[in-house]
């Protein structure tokens, strides 16, 4: 039987896509749906396009986790990746999904995590700090905000003439390359 994972994404989902994509042949993972806390996040035009059911769930209902978790159990899902999803994840999901639910954070953890630390807030930081490196690091999800253990971490160079946006391409791509493989790594 195919492992059910949802997909939890707060904005425009490309790596979302690209996880559907990547897996559209294959006989471990189904994707049935996929869940927002934004209504209008271009993540629904792409579950649209794919043809996967998207939902919206308030702040407040993804905070609180009970109605997501029956949601989830309806649909009889295993597993539960967040990609770009910027809202805690309660603890009554950590705890029904033990070492099943993975998040992708865009820098090199434990550096540049934490409250705040999301999208561009990231890549700026690691500007301002001058580092060397940034890279992706695809991690299990624990109570705290990009804490728990690490299962996959990749860097890539960065130099002077490197921008904000320029590390975030980095960094996109080192995660539509690195994310499907470490999903694979993990439960495949
Ligand atoms: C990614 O860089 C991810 O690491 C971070 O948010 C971004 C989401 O991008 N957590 P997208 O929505 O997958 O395009």
């Amino acid at each position: 039987m195919k492992r059910k994972i949802a997909i939890f994404a707060s904005g425009s989902g490309s790596n979302a896509e690209n996880i559907i994509s990547y897996f559209e042949k294959n006989d471990k993972f189904e994707f049935p749906l996929i869940l927002s806390n934004k209504p209008d996040a271009y993540v629904h035009q792409r579950a649209k396009k794919l043809q996967i059911p998207s939902f919206y769930f308030s702040k407040e209902s993804f905070i609180d986790g009970n109605e997501i978790l029956d949601f989830l159990n309806t649909y009889k899902i295993d597993s539960i990746i967040l990609a770009g999803f910027l809202l805690k994840v309660p603890e009554v999901l950590v705890q029904a999904f033990p070492n099943n639910i993975i998040n992708i954070h865009p820098a090199l953890l434990p550096k540049f995590g934490g409250k705040g630390m999301y999208g561009d807030n990231v890549h700026k930081a690691v500007k301002a700090s001058g580092e060397t490196e940034s890279g992706i690091t695809v991690h299990y999800v624990n109570e705290h905000y990009d804490d728990g253990n690490i299962i996959l971490q990749v860097k890539c160079a960065l130099n002077d003439l490197d921008t904000p946006e320029s590390i975030a391409d980095k960094v996109h791509g080192l995660e539509y390359e690195f994310f499907p493989k470490a999903i694979e790594q993990i439960w495949a």
